[in-house]
C-alpha cells in the first residue's frame, strides 16, 4: 500500500531555489499540503522533506549516507574536500571523535575567556567611533578562533584571513563572482593552514597541548595513519571557519536587541539563563542553515513512500525552525519559549539534528552558544551606541543572508 511522492512538475527547479532561497521548500510543502515532495535540483532528482518525523529518519545512519552528496560548488567554498562532512560509518566515527575530543569543558571555558578578553581589547578602538558590527566581530572571532585553535596569526594578517574565512562561508550559496571569490579564499586558506600542519609535524611549531591544531596534526585515522596534510588543513579550517561564522548570529542578535528593546533590558540583568534563551531564539528565528543533504543508503519505505538507493534527499532546516506545528507564533522573537530546555534532538536543530556524537549534527553547537552568550552580554552591558537609519532588511532569497547593512553602530561608547 504505497503512496506517490507529490511531484513538483518543472524541468528543473534550481532557478526557483536560487530566486526564493530559504523558504523554497516550505512554500512547496504548504502548497501541496505535504512534508515531502520530489523535484529536480541542479539536474538531479531530489526528494525534499520537512517536519520532525522527517528529521528523525534523515538522521538515522541506517538509511542515509553523506559520501558524494555535497556538490562541487559547496566543496570548493564552504567545506573543502575529504572532510568529516562527507564520511560515513567507521571513518566518520573516527573523524568525529577527533572533533569531540577538542570540545572538552576546559577547552570551551578557555574559548569563552578568550572571547571576553578580545571584546575588551578590540572595543578600545570602537570607542567614539562608528562601526559595522558584522565586520568587527568577524575579525574579532578570527583572532579568538586562531588563538584558541593554536594557529599563529600576525597582526597584519587578521584582515585578510578573516575576510577569506568569511568569503568561504558567503560563497556557498552563490553562482558567479561571489562563488569564485569563495573558491579563491578556500585555496588561500588551505595553503595557509596546510603550511601550519607541516610546521607542526616537523616540530617547527608547537601549539598548546590539547588545542585543535595539536589534536588534528597528530590524529591517527582508523587505519593508524596521520591525516593527509590537505585533509588536516580542511579539518582545522572546520574549526576556525565556523567560529568566524558566528559573526552572522551575533549580527542577528544585535538586530533583535534593537527591534525588541525589552530583550536588551533583560540582557542587562546579567542573567545567564536569559543570555542562553536569547541566543537559542536567535538561532531559531533568523535564517542561517537553509537545508542539509544526504543520499539514500539502501532502498527503504517511510510513511508509505519509497526511497530508492542513491537518491538525493534534502531536509528543510529553515522550515522546521518555523513550523507552526512545533512553534507557537514561529515568526515572533520570544526567547521565553526556551525557558525550559528542549531536549528533543529532532525538534530544535538550527545546526543539524540527531545525536551529534554519532551522526553529522554540528560539532560546534555548544561553542556557538557560548560565544553568542558572551557576545550579547558584552554588547548589552559594555557598549552604548546609536543605531542610525540603515537597511536592516534580511533578504531570504540570499543564501547565506545577513542584515543588509551589517548593523551600523554610531557614536559607540565603551565602558567596562
Ligand atoms: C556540521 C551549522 C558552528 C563544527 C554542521 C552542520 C550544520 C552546521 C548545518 C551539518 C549538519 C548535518 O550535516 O546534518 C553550523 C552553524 C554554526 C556552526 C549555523 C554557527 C555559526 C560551528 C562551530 C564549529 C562547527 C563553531 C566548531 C568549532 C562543525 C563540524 C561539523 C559541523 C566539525 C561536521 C559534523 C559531521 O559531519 O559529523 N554545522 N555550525 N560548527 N559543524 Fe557546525
Amino acid at each position: 500500500n504505497m503512496k506517490e511522492i507529490p511531484l513538483n512538475r518543472t524541468l528543473d527547479d534550481s532557478i526557483f531555489l536560487l530566486l526564493e532561497g530559504y523558504p523554497y521548500m516550505q512554500k512547496r510543502c504548504h502548497k501541496y499540503d505535504t512534508d515531502i515532495f520530489q523535484t529536480r535540483l541542479f539536474g538531479k532528482k531530489t526528494i525534499c522533506i520537512s517536519g520532525k518525523d522527517a528529521a528523525k529518519v534523515f538522521y538515522d545512519n541506517k538509511f542515509f549516507v553523506r559520501k558524494g552528496v555535497a556538490p562541487k560548488r559547496i566543496q570548493n567554498t564552504l567545506l573543502g574536500k575529504n572532510g568529516v562532512q562527507a564520511l560515513d560509518g567507521k571513518a566518520h566515527q573516527n573523524r568525529k571523535d577527533m572533533f569531540i575530543s577538542i570540545m572538552t569543558p576546559e577547552n570551551i571555558q578557555k574559548l569563552v575567556q578568550y572571547t571576553k578578553e578580545q571584546y575588551l581589547y578590540n572595543s578600545i578602538r570602537w570607542h567614539n567611533r562608528n562601526i559595522i558590527l558584522f565586520d568587527e566581530v568577524q575579525k574579532l572571532l578570527c583572532q579568538v578562533a586562531c588563538k584558541w585553535a593554536g594557529v599563529p596569526l600576525n597582526y597584519d594578517e587578521i584582515e585578510q584571513r578573516a575576510t577569506d574565512l568569511g568569503k568561504m562561508i558567503d560563497g556557498f550559496g552563490a553562482i558567479g563572482p561571489r562563488y569564485l571569490e569563495g573558491k579563491c579564499a578556500r585555496k588561500r586558506s588551505e595553503e595557509w593552514i596546510g603550511n601550519i600542519i607541516d610546521k607542526i609535524r616537523s616540530q617547527k611549531l608547537t601549539p598548546e597541548k590539547g588545542s585543535a591544531a595539536d589534536i588534528i596534526a597528530w590524529y591517527y585515522d582508523q587505519r593508524g595513519k596521520l591525516l593527509d596534510t590537505q585533509i588536516a588543513a580542511v579539518e582545522l579550517l572546520n574549526i576556525v571557519r565556523p567560529i568566524v561564522a558566528i559573526a552572522t548570529y551575533i549580527t542577528f542578535g544585535a538586530v533583535a536587541m534593537y527591534k525588541y528593546p525589552r530583550s536588551r533590558k533583560k540582557l542587562q540583568k546579567n542573567n545567564e539563563d536569559y543570555q542562553w534563551m536569547f541566543s537559542e531564539e536567535v538561532r531559531r528565528l533568523y535564517p542561517f542553515t537553509p537545508f542539509v543533504g544526504a543520499k539514500v543508503r539502501k532502498n527503504f519505505i517511510w510513511k508509505q513512500y519509497y526511497f530508492k538507493k542513491g537518491t538525493l534527499v534534502m531536509l528543510d532546516i529553515y522550515g522546521i525552525n518555523h513550523d507552526v506545528r512545533l512553534w507557537e507564533n514561529p515568526y515572533e522573537f520570544i526567547p521565553e519559549r526556551f525557558s525550559k530546555p528542549i531536549d528533543d534532538i529532532y525538534l530544535f536543530m538550527p545546526q543539524g539534528g540527531g545525536d551529534y556524537k554519532k551522526g553529522h549534527r554540528c560539532a560546534g553547537e555548544l561553542v556557538t552558544v557560548e560565544i553568542m552568550k558572551a557576545s550579547f552580554d558584552f554588547i548589552a552591558n559594555n557598549l552604548e551606541y546609536q543605531v542610525p537609519k540603515q537597511n536592516l532588511k534580511i533578504r531570504l532569497s540570499r543564501i547565506p543572508t545577513l542584515p543588509k547593512s551589517g548593523f551600523r553602530m554610531e557614536k559607540v561608547n565603551r565602558f567596562v
